[in-house]
């Protein structure tokens, strides 16, 4: 049975797929017949439709993900979090705003990231400039401009597209490992007192986002290096999904710490978090 309240999310996410559907044929049509992408002899779709379809996937996903997360709810200690929340502090519920909106920024950048990868797969990229951290020998490609007008080279420069890749997949990788540092390390997420805030999940959360970002940016390096063989491939799409879930769950785990709470007093504050996180 669908749980009160949800009807209208079950609604949009039965259109989300239907799209996903239609999306899918868009994508399919641009490798056949008169509309057929590119003069070789596999069937080759539009680098730019393909990207799109995997992006209307991932967040399809991120959307059953977060809906699948708020009505499984999450399993709290609870008798630890309440004697945790009587000696509430603020500076943890301000890291935990602050480790909140690091975990929504690391999830777009990922998505973000996964976006300029399919345009990497879409134009078979990753056969080119097979070395790393430089592209052949050069940092920035001189190809990187060449075609015209200039925001074709965005989905259809080879060197660009590999570029841009490279750019955020790195990016993502330091910027996860950061947050977990920061999340894991700090002092005020360390306090006793923080224990009602910094649930198990939120340590899970933080340890996932910089375990997964890492090992995908040394698996993405490996699938370059070798020229991109089919199961590194594969391995290298799943893991942008484990990054991916591990940043919504991440998220998900510190949906209560909304800066908006930092500005109420004290009981008020210890009360919504008790109903957030306890309930
Ligand atoms: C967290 C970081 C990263 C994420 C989330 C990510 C994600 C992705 C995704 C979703 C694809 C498209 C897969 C497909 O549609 O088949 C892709 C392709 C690719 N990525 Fe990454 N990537 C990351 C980092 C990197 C790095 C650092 C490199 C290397 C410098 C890299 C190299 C490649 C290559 C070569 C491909 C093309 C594979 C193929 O042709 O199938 N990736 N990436």
């Amino acid at each position: 049975m669908i749980p009160r309240g949800y009807q209208g999310r079950m609604v949009g996410l039965l259109a989300m797929g239907g799209t996903q559907g239609l999306v899918g044929w868009w994508m399919v049509k641009s490798g056949l017949g008169d509309d057929r992408f590119d003069d070789s002899h596999e069937i080759r779709v539009r680098p730019i439709r393909l990207a799109t379809h995997l992006t209307m996937a991932v967040v399809t996903y991120s959307a059953l993900l977060w809906t699948g997360l708020d009505i499984l709810g999450l399993p709290h200690q609870k008798t630890m979090a309440e004697e945790a929340l009587k000696m509430f502090n603020k500076d943890a519920l301000r890291k935990a705003i602050r480790i909140r909106s690091g975990a929504i920024g690391l999830t777009a950048l990922t998505l973000t990231t996964i976006v300029s990868g399919a345009l990497v797969a879409g134009n078979d990229a990753g056969r080119a400039y097979n070395t790393f951290p430089m592209m052949n020998d050069e940092w920035i490609p001189s190809e990187i401009a060449d075609l015209t007008p200039w925001y074709r080279n965005l989905n259809e420069n080879t060197a660009t597209v590999q570029f841009n890749h490279r750019v955020l997949g790195v990016s993502t990788a330091v910027g996860a490992l950061s947050l977990a540092g920061i999340g894991l390390l700090s002092p005020a997420t360390k306090a006793k007192s923080a224990a009602a805030l910094f649930t198990p999940q939120v340590r899970i959360g933080l340890y996932a986002v910089g375990t997964s970002a890492l090992g995908q940016m040394l698996l993405g390096i490996t699938t370059l290096l070798q020229y991109c063989p089919l199961p590194l491939a594969a391995a290298h799409q799943v893991g942008s999904i484990v990054v991916l879930t591990s940043g919504i769950y991440l998220t998900h785990s510190l949906r209560y710490a909304r800066p908006a709470l930092a500005r109420l007093n004290r009981d008020a504050i210890v009360k919504t978090v008790s109903k957030k996180v306890l309930s």
